[in-house]
Formats: C-alpha cells, sequence, structure tokens
C-alpha cells in the first residue's frame, strides 16, 4: 500500500486518508490503484459498514496530478483513474468525506458520489476543468445537475468557480460545516452512526435513492472518451504545460 493514501479500519469505519499534503494532495496513478483496492475490499468485507474519505490539514485534494495528465497526454498511462471512478459508483457501502480544505476536480466530483459530506468552513470546492482544456469527469454532469440544477452546476463545471463551504451546503454537495479542528471527528462521528444502523436495511435504502447505477457508469464511460480526447488537445497540453511551468 503506497505512504500517500493511508488505509486504516477503526471498528466496523474504513478510513481512507489522501496524504501527499506536500503535493496538496494531488493524486497519482498509484493512489488511484490504492484508493481502488481499498474501496473494493471494503466492499468485501462485511464487518466494514461505512467508508471515509479524508485528507490533510488544508487539502482535501488538489485533483489529478497534473504531471500525469501530461504524460496521459503522451500516451503513456493506463486509465487508472476511471479504474477508481468505477469502484466509487458501484461501492454499496455508505461513503462519508471529511473535507478540510480545498476540494479540486476530482476533490470536488468525487464527493458527489459520497452519501454524508463534512467541510470545513474553510474549505473550498472547484473544478477548473475548461480552464485545463477539460471536460467534467466522475459523472458529475449527470449527478451535479440533477443535485444542484443546471444554473449552479453551470457555473461550477463549466466555468469554474468555487463554491465556499457554505455554497456547497446550500447547492446540496455538503451535510455540515463544521471548525476545521472538528472535521475528522465529526466525519468520524456520521460515519459510526451509519455503521450501528442495520446494514441490509442501509444498503438497500441507499440502494433506492442513489437511483440508477448504470446510468452513472454509462456517464463515467461517456465523460471518459471525450475526457480521453480533451487530453490531447492542444488546449489542455498547453494548460498543463503552463501549470507544470508556471512561478511561484
Ligand atoms: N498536480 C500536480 N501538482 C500539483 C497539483 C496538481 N493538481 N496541485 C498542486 N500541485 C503542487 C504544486 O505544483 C506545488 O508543487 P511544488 O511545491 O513542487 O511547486 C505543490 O503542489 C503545492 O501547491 P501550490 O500551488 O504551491 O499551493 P497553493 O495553496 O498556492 O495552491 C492549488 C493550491 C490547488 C490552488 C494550486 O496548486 C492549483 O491550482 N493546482 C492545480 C489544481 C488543478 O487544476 N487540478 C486538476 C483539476 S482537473
Amino acid at each position: 500500500m503506497s505512504d500517500s493514501v493511508l488505509v486504516t479500519d477503526d471498528d466496523a469505519v474504513r478510513v481512507i486518508r489522501m496524504n501527499r499534503p506536500e503535493k496538496k494532495n494531488a493524486l497519482t496513478q498509484p493512489m488511484y490503484a490504492a484508493m481502488t483496492r481499498a474501496l473494493d475490499e471494503a466492499g468485501e468485507t462485511a464487518a466494514i459498514r461505512c467508508i471515509v474519505f479524508a485528507g490533510a490539514p488544508g487539502a482535501f485534494s488538489a485533483g489529478s496530478d497534473i504531471a500525469d495528465f501530461l504524460k496521459a497526454a503522451e500516451g503513456g498511462l493506463k486509465p487508472i483513474t476511471i479504474d477508481f471512478l468505477k469502484a466509487l459508483s458501484r461501492n454499496r457501502k455508505p461513503l462519508v468525506a471529511a473535507v478540510n480544505g480545498l476540494a479540486v476536480g476530482i476533490g470536488t466530483t468525487m464527493l458527489l458520489h459520497c452519501d454524508f459530506v463534512v467541510a470545513a468552513t474553510a474549505a473550498t470546492f472547484s473544478t477548473p476543468f475548461t480552464r485545463l482544456g477539460l471536460i467534467p469527469e466522475a459523472a458529475s454532469s449527470l449527478l451535479a445537475p440533477l443535485r444542484m440544477g443546471h444554473a449552479r452546476a453551470f457555473a461550477l463545471l463549466v466555468m469554474g468557480r468555487p463554491l465556499t463551504a457554505e455554497e456547497a451546503k446550500a447547492a446540496g454537495i455538503v451535510n455540515a460545516v463544521v471548525e476545521a479542528s472538528a472535521v475528522d471527528e465529526t466525519a468520524m462521528a456520521a460515519a459510526r452512526e451509519i455503521a450501528a444502523l442495520p446494514p441490509g436495511a442501509v444498503t438497500l435504502a441507499r440502494q433506492l435513492l442513489r437511483g440508477n447505477a448504470g446510468d452513472v457508469a454509462e456517464r463515467i464511460d461517456t465523460e471518459a472518451m471525450h475526457f480521453k480526447e480533451r487530453l490531447q488537445s492542444d488546449e489542455a497540453r498547453a494548460a498543463f504545460t503552463a501549470f507544470l511551468a508556471r512561478k511561484k
């Protein structure tokens, strides 16, 4: 298991913690692979009844690693991110997220697959896909308009306008906004509460609430097809190169 993803089981709660703070938890291919394994393994383990995604203080995740995007554009990477998105959408255990800081790109769109999200007061949510010459992923083009309506989904996913924690709560992405120091514990308390419920009833109720899983899987594939093309576009390559060459 890669050190940049820490997986621990706290009784019936599995915690998947992204742990690459020096890069604001930008997600590399080994990190996606580790998270996919942790999700699938939790799905097969009856004793685990809830899964928590957490990050580092200040950074839930800065999204996919842009150096990996550039490698993928050059044809050097396998679609490991898609495996993660599929694992996320097919997973049947409730998902809780503890967002303490920035959530960019997939750091925000993965939350649309979570069932209970806790955010720090200073957390921000943004999806700069089009600025990078890309399009939304993780079935967010389907799930975000359903969740928050077209107008807010457009501002977030197409215009790349960030949401504050309170705005994300009003948009239906976040359940609770708390002080940064209370984020992990509030998320763990929610996870323990869920884990204490009868698991058969929780699984079925969750499945009914989430609607058609086939539609979500199909949208992940459709987006992935376009995303792959966009990765190779001049717009995207120029944006990746500019980010990697930027002076701070
Ligand atoms: N891919 C690769 N590296 C990333 C990254 C990403 N998505 N996000 C952050 N990093 C790296 C930075 O390059 C920097 O590395 P360095 O210290 O070696 O120069 C380090 O993480 C810290 O980031 P920094 O930009 O100094 O922190 P910040 O607090 O000023 O800004 C962000 C944080 C997330 C706003 C900014 O890094 C950013 O815009 N990142 C890109 C986010 C993105 O577009 N993700 C893809 C979405 S589809």
